[in-house]
């Protein structure tokens, strides 16, 4: 449905990677928690998700794959090729200090290089290995961790999933990057759909944040 030319099949077994690593979720973030708060209202699975969807558009979730791969080729057109070593870890370094985050690296509860990269990055060794994109997004997993550790604010300085999977797109020619959060929604659906029913079996009660009294505010920063 895509229109995308598979002589050889493998744009069909990567969609069902995809498909299959973007639907997993731990719950906690927020096109997930989200979906699940919205759920819990008793709001029908529609609204619940497009609520959750519209979380997942945000540059520190979502739509950081998007993001990562406009990175990546970033590098590429600045260098006009693989760079070297010690020119990324100073691009990277040029990224941090003006504000930017690097995307696709760092997670809010990983700790270890996420799962799901590991599984692309076997993916793209087998498929896509003369690709030069993809060439890039492994060079930059050699380079960038190493800055990061050494930033003392930042936990995790491994990559995450959105840090490979546009650069499989792209060697496939869905160069469209727009359109790559909508493939993470469609799969993204699957896992938090899922968690929806569950939870409405289960009558799981409604969601919200906990609250404090305005003592409390003043006595934890020193004001009572
Ligand atoms: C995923 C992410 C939002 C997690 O945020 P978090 O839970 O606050 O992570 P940390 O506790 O490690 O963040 C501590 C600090 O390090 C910074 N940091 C974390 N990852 C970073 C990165 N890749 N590049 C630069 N700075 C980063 C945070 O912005 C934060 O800075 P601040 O205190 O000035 O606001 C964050 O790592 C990030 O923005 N990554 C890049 C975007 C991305 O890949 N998103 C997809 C996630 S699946």
């Amino acid at each position: 449905m895509t229109g995308i030319p598979d002589p050889t099949g493998n744009f069909a077994r990567l969609m069902q990677l995809y498909l299959t690593l973007h639907s997993d979720h731990e719950s906690g973030n927020v096109s997930a928690f989200t979906t699940h708060t919205v759920g819990s209202a008793l709001s029908d699975a529609y609204y619940a998700l497009s609520a959750g969807l519209n979380g997942l558009a945000g540059p520190l979730h979502g739509l950081a794959n998007q993001e990562c791969l406009g990175w990546i080729i970033m590098v590429k057109e600045k260098f006009g090729r693989v760079p070297t070593n010690e020119q990324l870890e100073k691009f990277a370094w040029e990224t941090l200090n003006s504000g930017k985050v690097v995307p696709g690296y760092g997670h809010a509860v990983l700790r270890i290089t996420d799962p799901r990269f590991d599984a692309f990055m076997a993916f793209g060794k087998k498929y896509c290995a003369d690709d030069p994109v993809f060439q890039l997004v492994a060079k930059v997993f050699d380079v960038v961790p190493e800055v990061l550790k050494q930033v003392q604010k930042i936990k995790d300085p491994w990559p995450n999933v959105d840090a490979i999977s546009g650069s499989l797109l792209h060697h496939f020619g869905m160069t469209e990057f727009d359109y790559y959060t909508v493939l993470f929604s469609i799969s993204r659906a699957l896992g938090v759909c899922s968690q929806l029913v569950i939870s409405r079996g289960i009558q799981s009660a409604i969601v919200r944040p906990k609250s404090v009294t305005t003592e409390w505010i003043k006595k934890t920063v020193g004001a009572a």
